[in-house]
């Protein structure tokens, strides 16, 4: 079948994000065609939710592509994986060179950089598009994340930008870069979420375990933290999740299985870090974190055996301490935010990709979950300065950090004596001391592997001579026994 081209762009795909987005789409005065592989789900749709707007539905590829105007722009809502690869091939014997598929899914970037090759060969733009914000992000502007195919992007500019959520007068989605950048943009995006929500969880476990206080009392906690520093999506609905009681007026949070799931994007944000060599330490500690909860039973039968602290009713300062608290949570997301964007600096190095710094930070600012009044100061740091070597360089960041740190010190130290796990908080803080070390004990380190594998080692420039010359390979035969022969180098 098919029908006049009518609409100015399709969305296959019509579970809860594709809706709403299609919705949101139609208010903005675009008119969108739904199709979905259970046809009966188009028909369903056009008689409630978008009856009376501007959209209309089909029953198969065919006729979704006859009723697109061109060039035809088709954005796929659909499971990340092999149903993206198989839409594309059902879509390529109805579209035109310079048509345009957008894969709004959580797509790998590295299948984004391959899907926009092979539909270069054949003249279709692809671009793979981060959506963030949820169902209701999607209905009501979400943050969009798009790369790929640059010649796609005037053709979408105004659909994307009218539809994504706004702050301070300018919409949360720009052009991210080439190949997979919008998919990899939208990955860190994904990685900083599970760093962001990690932190939090530490938060409520000090407060409640450690401090003593109710589940209400924490909600008035992260209340106040709100309006502060650490206005953000994630701590208000912290706060709504707290509050939230059970039919027996019990919190229902705590009735929760503590082991946490995930699909994955945090996991490939870790890898890439390690992948380049950057140490984004917290975004990996919370995804260990998840890890660590979900061996469930084998925790069960540590926590009879394996003894701790004893946690005594809290007889300190509480206010104090809660203050104390939200410096820390400050501190560990400036330390978040800063390993975020050296992955990114990284990457666009490693992948050619030229990214925006302030761009990427104004299309978190709003729409997308970890949206918050933070990514405000950190899009002022990079317009201030574009080639800002590192967040913490920046004035604004720098004094935050300075103001937070004997609280920071504070609260990590007191979470260990506690005995009660503060991973993101204290990896936050030693990679702060770290990164901050003129020296650290790697030298030793060196010597280790010269001595038991010959790996070599270099001098320091004050003590380079004839016998240890500069930026040489060096070994020493540390035990006067084995040869003088070393390792060849290579970094893995
Ligand atoms: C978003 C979210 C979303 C993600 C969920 C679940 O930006 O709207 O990042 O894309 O799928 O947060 O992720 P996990 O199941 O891995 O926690």
């Amino acid at each position: 079948m098919s029908g006049q081209a009518v609409a100015d762009i399709g969305l296959i795909g019509l579970a809860v994000m594709g809706q709403n987005l299609i919705l949101n789409m139609a208010d903005h005065g675009f008119t969108v065609c739904a199709y979905n592989r259970t046809t009966s789900k188009v028909d369903a749709f056009l008689d409630n939710e978008a009856k009376g707007k501007a959209i209309v539905g089909a029953h198969s590829i065919e006729e979704l592509c006859s009723k697109l105007k061109r060039p035809r722009r088709v954005m796929l809502l659909v499971k990340a994986g092999a149903a993206v690869d198989s839409f594309i091939e059902q879509l390529l014997p109805f579209l035109e060179k310079g048509d345009i598929i957008i894969d709004g899914g959580n797509s790998h970037y590295p299948d984004t950089n391959r899907r926009c090759d092979y539909l270069a060969e054949k003249g279709i733009l692809f671009v793979g598009s981060g959506v963030s914000g949820g169902e209701e992000g999607a209905r009501t502007g979400p943050s969009l994340m798009p790369g790929g195919a640059k010649d796609a992007w005037p053709h979408l500019k105004d659909i994307f930008q009218s539809c994504a959520a706004q702050t301070d007068g300018e919409p949360c989605c720009d052009w991210v870069g080439d190949q997979g950048a919008g998919h990899y943009v939208k990955m860190v995006h994904n990685g900083i979420e599970y760093g962001d929500m990690q932190l939090i969880c530490e938060a409520y476990d000090m407060l409640k375990r450690g401090v003593g206080l109710t589940n209400q009392e924490i909600a008035d906690v992260f209340e106040k933290w709100n309006n502060g520093v650490l206005d953000s999506f994630l701590i208000e609905i912290t706060r709504d999740i707290l509050k939230f009681t059970d039919d027996d007026g019990t919190p229902l949070v705590e009735k929760i299985m503590d082991t946490a799931g995930q699909k994955g994007t945090g996991k490939w944000t870790a890898i890439n870090a390690l992948d380049l060599g950057m140490p984004v330490t917290l975004i990996g500690e919370a995804v260990f974190s998840r890890c660590l909860s979900s061996i469930r039973e084998e925790r069960g039968r540590a926590s009879e055996r394996l003894a701790g602290p004893v946690i005594d009713k809290f007889s300190g300062d509480k206010a104090k301490i809660i203050d104390q608290m939200e410096q820390a949570l400050y501190a560990s997301k400036i330390i978040s935010y800063a390993q975020g964007f050296m992955l990114m600096r990284e990457a666009a190095k490693a992948y050619g990709w030229t990214l925006n710094n302030a761009g990427i930070a104004l299309m978190w600012r709003g729409g997308c979950i970890i949206r918050s009044a933070f990514l405000g100061d950190i899009t002022n740091a990079y317009k201030k300065n574009a080639d800002l070597e590192n967040l913490l360089f920046d004035d604004f960041f720098h004094a935050a950090i300075e103001k937070a740190q004997p609280s920071w010190r504070q609260v990590v130290a007191q979470g260990a004596l506690w005995g009660i796990p503060t991973p993101a908080f204290s990896t936050a803080l030693s990679f702060f001391d770290g990164y901050r070390a003129k020296r650290l004990p790697a030298n030793l380190l060196q010597a280790q592997r010269d001595y038991f594998g010959a790996h070599t080692f270099r001098i320091l420039p004050e003590f380079a001579s004839e016998k240890y010359p500069i930026d040489t390979d060096i070994h020493v035969n540390w035990t006067g026994r084995g040869g003088n022969v070393s390792a060849s180098t290579y970094d893995a």
